[in-house]
């Protein structure tokens, strides 16, 4: 992982070519949905074992069939808590919970709306109580305006102070990172790469495009009742 000279505690992988191999599938318009879920499982498990590296381990004692040796455990590892940001994040949290199975999981809806406003609707909200402990990792692929991303760590305090506060996510854009930074400071930020920009509809570029609508396909808007056939 490479720390990101613009900021303190931003870290990309761009040094990892398999996680950038992950990420141009990913980016790729020609990917279908199931690939592209496969995908940020993939990510999610992969850069969770990177963070792995960044977290406090501990000397044990253990026997193999022959003797007793050093061993160690990643203390750390026990006290994670995932909060998934619904919709894209789903399929990183599968990926994130294959390395860190004790994780305490929370959930929570934050969609932004529309440009120019960008307002962000949080209309369900389920965190479990942060022990100081704990590591908290926010998991949301698209680090964009950074607007939701700032509702979700506003609430996400109100549940405790953990001992490391993390956003993963697959690709950021500067302007977010800045927002995010400027009112967090202590949010450490693990992204596969930090990206060019955003443009007027506040995506990221190059990008990937709707991270949630190419993992699930897009949603579309029922303007008319669907009928209801009375039973006979
Ligand atoms: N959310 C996405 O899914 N993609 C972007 O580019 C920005 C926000």
């Amino acid at each position: 992982m490479i720390e990101d000279k613009r900021w303190k505690g931003v870290y990309s992988f761009e040094d990892s070519p398999y996680i950038m191999e992950i990420l141009t599938g990913l980016r790729d318009k020609n990917t279908d949905s199931i690939a592209f879920r496969k995908g940020l499982v993939k990510l999610g498990r992969y850069m969770g074992y990177e963070l792995t590296k960044t977290m406090d381990v501990e000397k044990v004692r253990v026997e193999t069939p022959f003797e007793e040796t050093e061993g160690i455990i990643v203390k750390d590892r026990r006290n994670v808590v995932i909060i998934t940001v619904l919709r894209a994040a789903i399929p990183l949290m599968e990926g994130l919970i294959k390395v860190f199975e004790h994780a305490r999981v929370g959930i929570v809806s934050a969609a932004r709306g529309k440009a120019p406003k960008f307002e962000v609707e949080m209309n369900y909200v389920k965190i479990p109580q942060i022990r100081p402990e704990d590591i908290v990792i926010v998991a949301d692929p698209m680090i964009a305006t950074g607007s939701t991303l700032l509702t979700v760590l506003r609430e996400v305090k109100k549940y405790g102070t953990p001992k490391r506060l993390i956003v993963l996510g697959v690709l950021a854009a500067p302007e977010g990172i800045e927002k995010i930074k400027r009112e967090f400071p202590e949010v450490e930020i693990f992204v596969a790469k930090v990206d060019r920009e955003l443009n007027d509809k506040g995506y990221i570029l190059p990008g990937l495009g709707d991270a949630g609508d190419r993992a699930f396909g897009e949603p579309v808007k029922i303007t008319t009742l669907p009928q209801v056939h009375p039973i006979e």
